[in-house]
């Protein structure tokens, strides 16, 4: 076993004089003399001190910007500003050398644009440790919340023959050798031959099979990766990305509206209380940012205020009728960039409308209820006037959409007449049907995207920043 110490555990000793060994990576080496040394445990660097006059000068031209560096040495009292300690080399080794003149990640500030392109790289910057820190908190908080309130967790499958959305936005999962296929009679790829024989697709949502767990379990979540074959280039969207979906037998939608509550405030104080430093500096990485703004549209709250004020504050829930009251009376804005009016009932809200409800007029995060059931999915609840059905979508200031749900419908007969109606196959999704000829009974669920929580919390504002190695339309590489 190779033994090392963590920096994260040396910034702060009180124990001077002992011999250590740190590993990690060069982020700078000034004079010949002073290495900064990171290695991901937190986003500080330990300063290692090099006695030049006795290193090698060959040695010392392989200590560039990237390199692996394993280090020997005592901790010593800083001579620096802004740290406590420093550790004065006795022998230095490299592990892997880096290229100065290839390596991408210079000393210097990189724009997140730049970093995109070199995704593979950019964990090693501190915005990127401070994001995944976060996220990986955020992972955490939940499985926890869902724990400990007895749901169990559930993995539902990545291929699947059905849309559980009915919205047709599914990428193909196929065994076809397509040089050598059946085609149909006008040249076409025959898809019917796929996957062994059957057309499956990826999962664009685990909730169809959530629904059977939790009519056995009583309460599930799942949380895993949902796909959709979207074409769009938001910085809202990706194609693949993590979704949270419990579902509650025995629920109704305003039970659904008390979880979601619970669930985003208990989540969003779990990182504020652990993830501390890499809020911080967050913060202070988006004040950079909003100094660069002109003033009238500049954030009136920091980040951490901002996530205070949502923990602080009840979420305002009102039906969609309400909302487009308000947005019927609302003004458009001053500069024309926003269009706030809506005239319609029934049509779906854009997220300019959106915006307007959670930023300027109730300035919190809304639950939206009663959506027209011809905008929502086949599986929703019909309510008495027939038009609306029990739908629920959480939005957030700067995110928009981040939860959408539904209390379920549980009667056979409205269920298959609503599929009739949205021309939803009911031979295909005759196990799903069986749960409400088996025991039906009232519950309730919804789906949160994680990547659009995990920019809420960390204040980034491109969803192709919060997730490893995004997908979207014509990125795949890695
Ligand atoms: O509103 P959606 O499509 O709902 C469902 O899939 C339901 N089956 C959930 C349920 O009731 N169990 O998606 C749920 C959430 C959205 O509110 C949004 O936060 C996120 O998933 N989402 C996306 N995130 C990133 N990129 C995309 N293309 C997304 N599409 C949806
Ligand atoms: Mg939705």
């Amino acid at each position: 076993m190779i033994k090392r110490e963590k920096i994260k555990d040396l910034l702060d000793t009180t124990v001077f004089n002992k011999e250590v060994t740190v590993m990690g990576w060069v982020r700078t080496f000034r004079n010949n003399q002073f290495i900064a040394l990171n290695d991901g445990s937190c986003m500080g660097n330990i300063q290692i001190v090099v006695d030049f006059t006795n290193t090698p000068e060959e040695l010392l031209k392989r200590i560039t910007t990237g390199a692996a560096l394993a280090v020997k040495g005592t901790i010593v009292e800083s001579l620096g500003k802004g740290q406590k300690v420093d550790i004065k080399a006795s022998s230095i080794e490299i592990l892997g050398d880096s290229n100065a003149e290839q390596y991408p990640l210079q000393p210097k500030k990189h724009s997140l644009e730049f970093l995109r392109e070199i995704a593979h790289l950019r964990f090693r910057t501190n915005t990127f440790n401070a994001v995944f820190k976060v996220r990986h908190a955020l992972a955490f908080a939940i499985h926890q919340f869902y724990n400990e309130r007895g749901f169990v967790y559930m993995h539902t499958p990545v291929v699947t023959a059905s849309d559980a959305e009915g919205a047709g936005e599914m990428f193909k999962v196929t065994t076809l050798d397509f040089d050598n296929t059946p085609r149909t009679e006008d040249g076409k790829v025959d898809f019917s031959a796929d996957f062994f024989g059957r057309a499956t697709n990826l999962t664009v949502s685990g909730q169809l099979e959530g629904e059977l767990a939790a009519t056995a379990f009583g309460q599930i979540y799942t949380f895993g990766p949902t796909f959709r074959a979207e074409n769009s280039n938001t910085t809202r969207h990706l194609a693949e990305f993590w979704m949270i979906e419990p579902e509650v037998a025995f629920a109704d939608l305003e039970d659904n509206m008390q979880l979601a509550e619970d669930m985003m405030k208990y989540i969003i104080n779990y990182a504020l209380v652990n993830c501390k430093e890499e809020i911080a500096f967050l913060n202070d990485r988006l004040l950079d940012e909003e100094k660069q703004k002109p003033q009238q549209e500049r954030s009136e709250l920091t980040l951490i205020e901002k996530l205070n004020f949502c923990l602080a504050n009840d979420f305002e829930r009102l039906t969609y009728t309400e909302a487009i009251q308000i947005l019927k009376h609302s003004k458009p804005n001053q500069k024309k960039q926003f269009k706030y009016l809506i005239d319609e009932w029934g049509a779906d809200l854009q997220s300019e409308h959106e915006r307007y409800l959670v930023e300027k007029h109730f300035k919190k995060p809304v639950i939206l209820t009663d959506y027209p059931k011809d905008i929502k999915s086949f599986y929703m609840r019909m309510n008495e006037d027939g038009k609306t059905v029990a739908a629920m979508d959480v939005l957030f200031p700067g995110i928009g959409e981040m939860i959408g749900g539904s209390q379920r419908e549980e009667r056979l007969d409205k269920l298959t007449k609503r599929m009739e109606e949205m021309d939803i196959p009911q031979d295909e999704l005759w196990w799903y049907l069986d749960t409400r000829r088996f025991g039906s009974v009232p519950h309730a669920g919804f789906g949160l995207g994680f990547e659009r929580l995990v920019l809420f919390v960390t204040g980034m504002t491109n969803i192709r920043d919060v997730i490893a190695f995004p997908r979207f339309p014509k990125n795949a590489d890695f």
